[in-house]
């Protein structure tokens, strides 16, 4: 069976707090950081300066999750301040979305693509030969605490058919409102990593809601 991993997103931190807000998840897998331009997504959250703060306190591997125009531009920096995974939107790219999974992954990281709920896997399956990791959005992208949509789960099971079939070699991503009652059917679609803001943040122990979600999704 494959072992869950738990990646909280500190979108739904107090952002006057993050040091203490990154320390209170430090037995996650990874740490998922929502950047936002007001550009592609209606929302401004944090750019490279404070990704960078954030990696020099941060005991676990960030997950840079870019919901930006131009990723080709920016997604390099992430992973030279040290993200472990650069995740850049697939209907963002305006050229192929290979070059920018190199430029990524030549600066350090893994690469990601991600899909918006509307975006179909199948016009991507050829370019992900490249990436590392395909993070599946189960909300629109842009804000916290949306409900899950499960008609997208399809999109999950398909990647992970790819995968256990030998075609794609990649880590297979949701992202939107994950929680104690749809993780386990994103896990059962085939999820690897789970991403949690409002269901980890919003709970009393962070770590025992890490916890939990783990042991769901492992089943
Ligand atoms: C939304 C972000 C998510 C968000 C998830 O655009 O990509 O990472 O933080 O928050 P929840 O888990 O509350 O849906
Ligand atoms: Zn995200």
């Amino acid at each position: 069976p494959r072992t869950p991993m738990i990646a909280p997103s500190l979108l739904s931190a107090d952002f006057a707090r993050l040091a203490d807000e990154v320390a209170r998840v430090a037995d996650a897998d990874w740490l998922h950081v929502d950047v936002m331009d007001a550009h592609f997504v209606p929302n401004l959250t944090l750019g490279r300066p404070v990704v960078e703060a954030i990696q020099a306190v941060s005991p676990v591997p960030l997950d840079c999750h870019l919901m930006i125009e131009a990723p080709e531009r920016w997604a390099p920096g992430y992973a030279e301040v040290g993200a472990r995974n650069v995740t850049v939107h697939a209907e963002a790219c305006t050229g192929d979305p290979r070059a920018v999974a190199r430029d990524i992954r030549a600066a350090g990281a893994l690469a990601g693509l991600a899909i918006k709920p509307g975006t179909p896997l199948e016009e991507y399956e050829e370019v992900l030969r490249d990436f590392d990791t395909l993070l599946v959005m189960t909300v629109e992208p842009g804000f916290g605490g949306q409900a899950f949509m499960a008609d997208v789960l399809p999109k999950v099971r398909r990647a992970r058919e790819l995968v256990d079939t030998g075609h794609l070699r990649l880590l297979v991503e949701v992202d939107g409102g994950i929680n104690a009652d749809t993780i386990e059917q994103a896990a059962e679609a085939g999820a690897d990593v789970f991403v949690a803001g409002s269901a980890v943040y919003g709970a009393d122990d962070p770590a025992r809601a890490i916890a939990a979600l783990r042991a769901q999704a492992t089943g």
